[in-house]
C-alpha cells in the first residue's frame, strides 16, 4: 500500500462529478455512552463503562461519560443541528432501557429514545439506531457478561422491547457495533471495559456477541416486513512488516482474529480455519449457532480508521504503546507503526486508499455481501476553539481527511462495490473512550465548560457535499 499525501480530490472541481451512486446517503454517527451523560438519570442502570471509568487512572485526564456532552438533556437542540443530514446513526443504551440487563423495562428510558426519534424525524433526518455500542448493563457482567451465552438471549429480549416501542417510526437498525474491537480491547486486553485481559480467550465473548446479532436480527425481522437490519463492524487491512515467514504468519493470524473471525460467521456461515478451538461451543451446537448468526442482512456496515502493520514478537523489543494499547507478552503478533506520510492528532495513520482496499477485499471475499454503508470514518484533530468574533471553527485537516476518504469510497464504487452511504464519526465532539474528551472527532465543536455547540467548517463542507449529491440525483 503506497501512502499518499492528502491532495484535493479532482471532484473539488465542480465540473467533475463525484462518482457516488444516485441516492447515496450522507450521515453522521455517535454512541450513547460517548454523548448522552445522565448516567444515572430517570432509572438508568449502570453499565460496564460507568464502572470502568470510575477506576482511578484508566481514562486520560480522569474523564468519564457521566455527563459527556449532556445529549440526554440537549437532544432537541442536537437533533435540530443535524438538519440537512440524510441519516443519523446513534446508539441505544441497553441499561437505560433494561437497567438490570434482564427483567423490568425502564419506561423513562424508552421515552427518551421516543423523543429523540421524533425530533430527528421532525428535522428530516432518518434515525439509524445501533442496539449495542459497548455499554453492557453492569448486572450482566456480574453473571459473566459476553462470556456467558445467556447474554445473547438477554440482548434479543432487549431488542424486542426497543422495536416494540420505536418500530412504527424506525425501520433501519444496526444490531451491534464493532464486535471485534469490543472483544479485543475490552476482553482480550484491558484498555476498555470490562478490561478482562483474556488474550485470545476473548474470542468466546466475540462468539456470544455474534449470536446476539443473529438472535436480535430474528427479533427485528419478526417485528414486521418493513425493517432493514445490519451490523457495524470495524475492518482494516493488515500488512506484514516484512517478507520473513514469521512476520507473514503473524500478520495472517492478526488478520483473522481482528477481521475475518467476526465477518466470516455472518457472511459465510463459518469461522476461519484455526479459530474454532477458541470458541465456547463445538460440533452440532456451533453449527446451530452459525445458522442463526448467518441470517441474511439488508446492509453491512463498515467502520474504517487506519490500516495495521504486524510482525512476530521479537525478544527484547519494546512494543508498549503502539496503537494506543499495551500489547501483553505472550500474544503471537505485535502491531508496529505503519509507514505513512500523515497522521491525525490522535497519531492514527492517514491512508485513504486503505478504505478502498477494505471495501474491495470484502466484496472479493464475500460473494453475497449485502449493500455496504460506511457506518464510521473520521479523524481526531485538536481543533481551535470557536473564533471569539466570527464563531468559526476552522478544521481544514478534517475536511481534507473526509474528502480523501470519500474519494476512496468513490474509488471502491468505481471498482464495483455496492456502497450506499457514508457516516462521519462523529456528529459531535464526545468522550473518546479511554482517551477521554481530549480527542475531538466531531463535525460540531462542543465546549467542555459550557456544552455550547458550534458547527465546524467540516460540518458545512459535509452538508455541502450532501446537497451537491441531492442536486445530481
Ligand atoms: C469506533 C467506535 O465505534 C467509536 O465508538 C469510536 O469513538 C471511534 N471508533 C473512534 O475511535
Amino acid at each position: 500500500m503506497t501512502p499518499r499525501h492528502l491532495t484535493p480530490a479532482p471532484w473539488k472541481d465542480p465540473a467533475v462529478p463525484r462518482d457516488l451512486p444516485p441516492g447515496f446517503r450522507f450521515g453522521a454517527a455517535t454512541s450513547a455512552y460517548q454523548v448522552e451523560g445522565a448516567w444515572d438519570a430517570d432509572g438508568k442502570g449502570p453499565s460496564i463503562w460507568d464502572e470502568f471509568t470510575s477506576r482511578p487512572g484508566v481514562i486520560r485526564n480522569g474523564d468519564t461519560g457521566r455527563v459527556a456532552i449532556d445529549h440526554y438533556h440537549r437532544y432537541a437542540e442536537d437533533a435540530a443541528l443535524l438538519t440537512g443530514l440524510d441519516d443519523y446513526r446513534f446508539s441505544i443504551s441497553w441499561p437505560r432501557v433494561v437497567p438490570g440487563g434482564t427483567g423490568p423495562v425502564n419506561p423513562a428510558g424508552l421515552d427518551f429514545y421516543d423523543r429523540l426519534v421524533d425530533a430527528l424525524l421532525a428535522a428530516g433526518v432518518r434515525p439509524v439506531p445501533t442496539l449495542y455500542h459497548w455499554d453492557l448493563p453492569l448486572a450482566l457482567q456480574a453473571d459473566g457478561g459476553w462470556l456467558d451465552r445467556r447474554t445473547a438471549h438477554a440482548f434479543a429480549d432487549y431488542a424486542g422491547h426497543v422495536v416494540d416501542r420505536l418500530g412504527d417510526r424506525v425501520h433501519d437498525w444496526l444490531t451491534l457495533n464493532e464486535i471485534n474491537v469490543h472483544t479485543l480491547y475490552g476482553h482480550g486486553l484491558t484498555d476498555h471495559a470490562p478490561a478482562l485481559g483474556l488474550g485470545l480467550g476473548a474470542l468466546a465473548a466475540g462468539h456470544h456477541q455474534l449470536l446476539a446479532h443473529g438472535l436480535g436480527t430474528a427479533v427485528l425481522r419478526a417485528a414486521g416486513p418493513g425493517h432493514r437490519v445490519g451490523i457495524a463492524q470495524q475492518h482494516f487491512p493488515v500488512e506484514a512488516a516484512s517478507d520473513a515467514p514469521e512476520d507473514v504468519a503473524a500478520a495472517e493470524l492478526f488478520r483473522v482474529v481482528t477481521n475475518w473471525a467476526y465477518s466470516d460467521p455472518i457472511l459465510l456461515g463459518r469461522y476461519p480455519e484455526g479459530v474454532e478451538e477458541l470458541l465456547p461451543v463445538h460440533g452440532g451446537a456451533l453449527d446451530a449457532d452459525l445458522a442463526v448468526i448467518a441470517a441474511p442482512l439488508d446492509v453491512y456496515g463498515v467502520n474504517y480508521y487506519e490500516p495495521a502493520r504486524v510482525e512476530a514478537p521479537r525478544a527484547g523489543k519494546d512494543y508498549r504503546g503502539v496503537m494506543e494499547v499495551d500489547v501483553p507478552d505472550g500474544l503471537p503478533f505485535s502491531p508496529v507503526p505503519v509507514d505513512c506520510a500523515e497522521r491525525t492528532d490522535f497519531g492514527w495513520a492517514v491512508v485513504p486508499e486503505a478504505l478502498t482496499a477494505v471495501l474491495v477485499a470484502l466484496r472479493d471475499r464475500y460473494p453475497g455481501l449485502p449493500p455496504v454503508v460506511v457506518t464510521e470514518f473520521g479523524a481526531s484533530y485538536r481543533d481551535p476553539d470557536p473564533d471569539p468574533v466570527t464563531g468559526r471553527v476552522a478544521d481544514p485537516r478534517r475536511v481534507a481527511f473526509l474528502d480523501a476518504h470519500l474519494g476512496a469510497v468513490a474509488d471502491a464504487v468505481a471498482a464495483g462495490v455496492d456502497v450506499r452511504g457514508a457516516y462521519v464519526w462523529s456528529a459531535f465532539d464526545n468522550v473518546e473512550w479511554a482517551a477521554g474528551f481530549e480527542e475531538r472527532f466531531g463535525l460540531v465543536h462542543v465546549d467542555r465548560a459550557t456544552q455550547a455547540r458550534t458547527p465546524k467548517d467540516s460540518w458545512s463542507w459535509w452538508l455541502g457535499v450532501s446537497a451537491e449529491q441531492r442536486a445530481r440525483d
